[in-house]
């Protein structure tokens, strides 16, 4: 989704904005500008394409641009198609004010019907640019630019995180956030405004995160913070502890290829003085004060988006079948707006992996203001949702740049089975029962690097069906959400239409898609349900689909069955979707790499979705 990056300093900015948009390109976007003010004047280039797309007009244009001041931005279109005259950064009338935008104003149109009536002119058609024009007004009337961001705020409705110049005012950024994240880098003599901490990381690793309703006005030397009624508001300075090498390929293709191998290293870290192989038991700090409230839920609820939601469904089945506690998922899109009933009794579990998702978001908010407990299970640190929630447990991935989820997923499970184990022990399950557990999920890093240590099958079904139009993947128990998953994740990087069912639900519908032309990827492990799905498997092969088996090493039954078999180890029933997901993010991506699409940053897809 959109990306923003400031400075205002002694150096030049635009080689350090140029650096921070690359850095950002991975959030998916369609067209990026930039705006400096140079000689009391602006200098302002955006353009639909990609930063590199920026850079080179940038050098056509003034190769020797030199400015104390000035931000850039990625822009996924909203309100308005993706050309140069929508890209940000937007101006008001008197092009006295530039502004860069993430979010939605939705009361856009009121405010433009207005302002059209006053003489305004507008350019485009984005919300942004109607909001450029209200700052405008109000800084030819008050004269002061936080004072005029502050008022015009006011009178909007909707999510932002905006950073404001002008050459009237050349010493000062203002930024102001509210459902957007944004923070201010603290440098020497020196500051940053970023929407995400690696655009300005190379910088400073110095940050004070906005909140909501919050607004900075920034100097070089000074960071002032505000509410949106003039009252100061105290920060407290956090460090960033992100390594630059984790946000580079590091002799990869891809970032995706990347965060796809280091789930061995993720999943040990998501466990790392965690799990008490020993005591058959788990520690969670994050969990500490509201443990109590955990084990007296009558139910828990988790919800989430997308790949995080498939996540969930996963978690559904180790709570309730290991834990013994009634567990719903809900989508937090469908939950914000569905008014659910919330008690005070219930505990609300947010999986997000960027921690910043505007429908997890919500979600949260509702669940709280109804009084829930509510708990997120993040990745990102210091983001929106960890920091709203009553407590909760980083999955600890590391930045996943690479915008289809791959390794967020498999430490979300992690953290999932991890709080299963906590919640079942201290519910009575004999501490054998919790060692065996434990054991089995300590020895998943090593499982997972067996399964990427050879992925020449994979590579072959690649070449195989690159050309297949239509993909099903079927999965029971568990693996029916490793089944959505896989399917999400061919959808996303290489556009082909997949669908996930539970294989039992076949023959209640898209049997009627099986012939010759369809691969089925099943996910059948050696477990309790394990011949239900062969039967599943016998239908799809009486109609001549075409099968591809994910199946336990030691299955020698189902290569008289599968036109191609991919092998994982055993593993204990509930833990296998953190294996059994393994082999089909590497088919996802062998089969975009065959197809030629960009696998890093899919068409219309953004990392994280900060608008409703
Ligand atoms: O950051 P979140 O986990 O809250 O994001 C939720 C979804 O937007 C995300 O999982 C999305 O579905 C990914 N593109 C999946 O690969």
């Amino acid at each position: 989704m959109c990306g923003i990056v400031g400075y205002i300093g002694s150096k030049n900015c635009v080689p350090i904005i140029l650096e921070g948009l690359r850095r950002l390109e991975y959030r998916g976007y369609d067209s990026a500008g930039i705006a400096v003010i140079r000689d009391d004047k602006f200098f302002i280039q955006k353009n639909a394409g990609k930063v590199a797309d920026l850079a080179a007009a940038l050098g056509k244009a003034d190769g020797s641009l030199f400015s104390h001041v000035g931000m850039g931005h990625t822009r996924w279109a909203t309100h308005g198609e993706p050309n140069d005259v929508n890209a940000h950064p937007h101006w008001d009338q008197k092009k006295q004010i530039a502004l860069v935008h993430n979010g939605i104003i939705e009361n856009y149109l009121a405010i433009k019907t207005k302002l059209l009536r006053d003489g305004h002119v507008f350019l485009g058609a984005t919300d942004t640019e109607v909001l450029a024009h209200l700052i405008g007004v109000m800084f030819d009337e008050c004269g002061d630019l936080a004072t005029a961001v502050r008022l015009a705020l006011s009178e909007v409705q909707g999510t932002y995180g905006i950073v404001v110049i002008s050459p009237r005012d050349p010493q000062r950024i203002v930024a102001a956030r509210r459902g957007s994240p944004l923070l201010i880098g603290v440098g020497d003599g020196e500051n940053f405004v970023a929407s995400d901490a690696s655009a300005i990381v190379s910088h400073t690793r110095q940050v004070l995160y906005l909140d909501d309703g919050e607004i900075a006005d920034v100097t070089c030397d000074h960071v002032r913070t505000m509410t949106i009624e003039d009252v100061d508001t105290q920060k407290t300075v956090h460090e960033v502890t992100l390594e630059l090498s984790q946000i580079e390929r590091g002799g990869f293709d891809h970032f995706m290829l990347k965060e796809i191998h280091e789930q061995p290293q993720t999943i040990h870290d998501a466990m790392r003085g965690r799990l008490l192989v020993d005591e058959g038991d788990v520690k969670l700090g994050g969990l500490q004060n509201t443990l109590g409230r955990l084990l007296s839920a009558r139910r828990l609820i988790l919800t989430a988006c997308g790949t995080s939601w498939h996540a969930a469904l996963v978690g559904e089945y180790m709570l309730e079948q290991i834990a013994r506690i009634p567990t719903e998922v809900e989508y937090a899109s469908e939950f914000r707006y569905r008014d659910p009933v919330i008690n005070v009794d219930d505990v609300v579990l947010l999986i997000s992996q960027s921690g910043e998702t505007a429908d997890t978001l919500s979600a949260l908010r509702d669940a709280k203001s109804k009084g829930a407990t509510v708990l997120g299970i993040v990745n990102v640190v210091g983001s929106s949702i960890a920091r709203e929630s009553h407590g909760g447990v980083y999955v600890h991935a590391g930045p996943e740049i690479g915008v289809a989820s791959t390794k967020a997923f498999t430490s979300q499970l992690t953290v999932l089975a991890l709080i299963t184990i906590l919640l079942a022990r201290a519910r009575g399950m004999a501490r054998e029962r919790g060692q065996v557990l434990a054991r089995e999920l300590a020895s998943l890093p090593e499982k997972v690097d067996a399964v990427l240590s050879d992925t020449s099958t994979i590579q072959q079904i690649a070449r195989e069906f690159k050309d297949a139009r239509n993909f099903l993947y079927l999965g029971r128990g568990s693996n029916f959400p490793v089944a959505l998953e896989g399917a999400l994740k061919l959808k996303e990087i290489s556009y082909i239409h997949a669908e996930g069912y539970p294989a039992a639900e076949m023959k209640h519908g898209p049997i009627a898609l099986i012939d010759r032309n369809m691969p089925v990827v099943f996910i059948v492990p050696r477990d309790g349900i394990y011949e239900k799905v062969i039967s599943n498997i016998q239908e799809v092969r009486a109609r001549k689909g075409r099968i591809i088996a994910v199946a336990n090493e030691d299955d020698s039954e189902i290569d008289k069955m599968a036109e191609f078999v991919i092998r994982v180890p055993h593993t204990y029933g509930f833990f296998g979707p953190i294996l059994n997901i393994i082999p089909l993010q590497l088919l996802a991506y062998y089969m975009a790499v065959e197809r030629g699409t960009n696998v890093d940053q899919p068409r219309n897809l953004a990392k994280s979705v900060t608008v409703e």
